[in-house]
C-alpha cells in the first residue's frame, strides 16, 4: 500500500483549505526559462551532432524516485526535462533517417504551445476551432488534390486509417455497426506491404485478420491491379463483401506508391470503397517531380494523410479525408443525453472516433499560414532531391548495394563489402553500432528477406553534404565491423 500523506506534516486544517490556487509562483520567469530552453534546443536541431549524450547518474536516480508528496520547484523540474529530452531521441535532427520522423517545425511548436494552452476539446463545438480544423482539411486537400467533401484530424495514420475503414464497412454492409457481421462474410484488400495499420484496423473492425487479402506486387513493389481485379471477383462470386480496397501511396518499407488510376478502375467495376493511405508519401503528390505517380487519388473515397510525418509539425496530426459527405456520420453519429445536438446539426464527435480531441489540426493551419505551399513544395522536392542524391551515391560505391528503385524518399540498401559471409548480421550490427555512435540515425529493415538499412528522408533540415556524411559514416563503420 503506498503511504499516505503525513497528518502531522497536512496540520489541523481540511486538506481542502490547503488548496493553493495551481498557478505556478513565477509564471514569467519560467516562460523565460522555456523559451531558453526551446531555442537551444532549436538550434541544437540545425546542424547534426557528432555523438547522442547520456543522461548524468545523478539525474538517471532521479527517475528512480517515488511520487512527490511535496511541492517542487518548477524551474528544476524544467531543467530536468529539457536534459531527458536532449538524451532522448528527436526526429527533429538533421540525420535521423531511421523510421519516418518529421522536421519539427517551429512554428508547429508554437501552435503546441497555444493549443495546449486554451485546451479546447473538439468533441464538442468550439467556435473558431471548428472553422480553423475545417479551413486546414481543405487547404490539405487542395495541397495533395483530394475532392473533399468532410474529413477529421485524428491521432495518426494508425486512427485514420481505421475512421475510414469503419466508414467503408457501413457503406458496404449497412446496419453492421448496430448488428455486427450477422453472419455476412467480408474482405479488405491491400497489397503485401501495406502498413500493419490495416490489419489493426480491419481487426477492430471486426472482421477478423483473416479477412485482410494481401494482393501481390510487381517488380517497383506496387500493387498488382490484375491480381485486386482476380482477388475481389472471386470473392464476390463466393458470396464476400468486399468494404474496401487499401492502396498505399508510399509504402513504409520502400516508399512505393500503387497505380492508383487502375486501382480506381478496378474498384469501380466491383463497387468496391478506395481507400489511398498516404500517411507517409501522400504530400509528394504536392511535388511536381512526383505528382504524376499519385493520378488517380482524385476517385479515392477516403484518404489519410499524416502531417505529423512529410509535413513536418509535430505528433500528433494525422487527417482521414473523406470525398463524400455523410459518410463520417453514418459510421459515427449518436445521440447521448449528456451531449445533445442543437437541432440536427451534429456534434464534432459525430464525426470522429475519438471523444475528448486536442486541437491538432492548428499545428498545420499555422505551418501553412506562415510558410505557404510554394516554400512547402519546396521542402518537399529537397526530400526527394537528398533520397535522389544518395541512391545515387550508393550506386556509384560498389560496396554498398541498393535494394529497390525508390520512388520518393525512403531508400533501402546494405553494405556488402567483399570478405563479408552473412551480410543479414552484418547489416543489422552495422545499423546498431550507428545509433550507438550517433552522428546518424538509422534503422534496421528487411526487404525479401534480406536485412538492410533504411534512409526515410523527410526532414527539412537535410542537406545535400550531410547526406553525403550518411553513407561516409556507414562506410567508415562498416568496415571497422567487417574487419574487426
Ligand atoms: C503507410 C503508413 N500508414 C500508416 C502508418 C501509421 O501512422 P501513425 O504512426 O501516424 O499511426 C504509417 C506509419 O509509419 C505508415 O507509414
Amino acid at each position: 500500500m503506498s503511504p499516505q500523506p503525513d497528518a502531522a506534516r497536512m496540520g489541523s486544517a481540511p486538506q481542502h483549505e490547503q488548496a493553493d490556487l495551481p498557478a505556478l509562483a513565477n509564471r514569467e520567469g519560467v516562460l523565460t526559462d522555456l523559451s531558453r530552453v526551446i531555442t537551444d534546443a532549436w538550434a541544437s536541431f540545425d546542424v547534426p551532432r557528432s555523438s547522442e549524450p547520456q543522461l548524468s547518474d545523478a539525474l538517471a536516480a532521479r527517475l528512480e524516485a517515488p511520487l512527490p508528496e511535496e511541492a517542487g520547484d518548477a524551474e528544476e523540474a524544467l531543467e530536468d526535462a529539457a536534459r531527458i529530452l536532449d538524451a532522448s531521441v528527436s526526429p527533429s535532427r538533421p540525420l535521423f533517417l531511421g523510421y519516418i520522423g518529421s522536421t519539427g517545425l517551429e512554428i508547429g511548436v508554437l501552435a503546441s504551445a497555444l493549443l495546449a494552452t486554451y485546451d479546447v476539446n473538439l468533441a464538442t463545438s468550439a467556435g473558431g476551432a471548428d472553422l480553423v480544423e475545417q479551413q486546414t482539411l481543405r487547404w490539405l486537400a487542395e495541397f495533395v488534390g483530394f475532392p473533399l467533401a468532410e474529413g477529421a484530424f485524428t491521432s495518426g495514420g494508425m486512427t485514420s486509417n481505421l475512421t475510414a475503414l469503419l466508414a467503408a464497412r457501413e457503406r458496404a454492409l449497412p446496419g453492421s455497426r448496430a448488428q455486427g457481421l450477422d453472419g455476412r462474410r467480408a474482405a479488405v484488400y491491400c497489397s503485401e506491404e501495406a502498413h500493419h495499420s490495416v490489419v489493426r484496423a480491419v481487426e477492430v473492425c471486426g472482421l477478423g485478420s483473416g479477412a485482410v487479402r494481401r494482393i501481390p506486387i510487381d517488380s517497383r513493389r506496387r500493387m498488382r491491379p490484375e491480381a485486386l481485379d482476380e482477388a475481389l471477383s472471386s470473392d464476390i462470386s463466393a458470396g464476400v463483401v468486399p468494404v474496401a480496397v487499401v492502396a498505399t501511396a508510399g509504402t513504409t518499407l520502400t516508399g512505393a506508391v500503387d497505380p492508383l488510376s487502375a486501382i480506381a478502375d478496378v474498384c469501380t467495376r466491383h463497387g468496391a470503397w478506395l481507400h489511398v493511405d498516404g500517411a507517409y508519401g501522400l504530400p509528394g503528390a504536392a511535388a511536381p517531380s512526383t505528382a504524376s505517380l499519385f493520378a488517380g487519388l482524385e476517385r479515392a473515397d477516403s484518404a489519410t494523410v499524416d502531417a505529423h510525418k512529410w509535413l513536418g509539425v509535430q505528433k500528433s496530426c494525422s487527417a482521414v479525408l473523406m470525398r463524400e459527405a455523410g459518410r463520417l456520420q453514418a459510421a459515427f453519429g449518436h445521440e447521448e443525453q449528456y451531449m445533445p445536438h442543437d437541432g440536427d446539426v451534429a456534434n464534432p464527435v459525430d464525426r470522429t472516433l475519438e471523444y475528448s480531441r486536442p486541437f491538432r489540426s492548428l499545428r498545420l493551419w499555422m505551418a501553412f499560414r506562415v510558410h505557404g505551399a510554394v516554400q512547402y513544395r519546396a521542402w518537399i522536392e529537397r526530400a526527394l532531391a537528398n533520397a535522389r542524391h544518395f541512391t545515387d551515391l550508393l550506386r556509384a560505391t560498389p560496396e554498398f548495394e541498393l535494394l529497390h528503385d525508390p520512388m520518393l524518399s525512403i531508400v533501402c540498401f546494405r553494405h556488402a563489402p567483399p570478405g563479408v559471409d552473412n551480410l543479414d548480421s552484418h547489416n543489422i550490427r552495422l545499423a546498431r553500432e550507428m545509433q550507438r555512435d550517433g552522428r546518424v540515425f538509422l534503422a534496421p529493415a528487411s526487404v525479401d528477406d534480406r536485412a538492410c538499412l533504411r534512409a526515410c528522408f523527410v526532414n527539412f533540415r537535410t542537406t545535400f553534404e550531410e547526406v553525403e556524411h550518411v553513407l561516409e559514416v556507414a562506410q567508415e563503420i562498416g568496415h571497422s565491423l567487417s574487419r574487426g
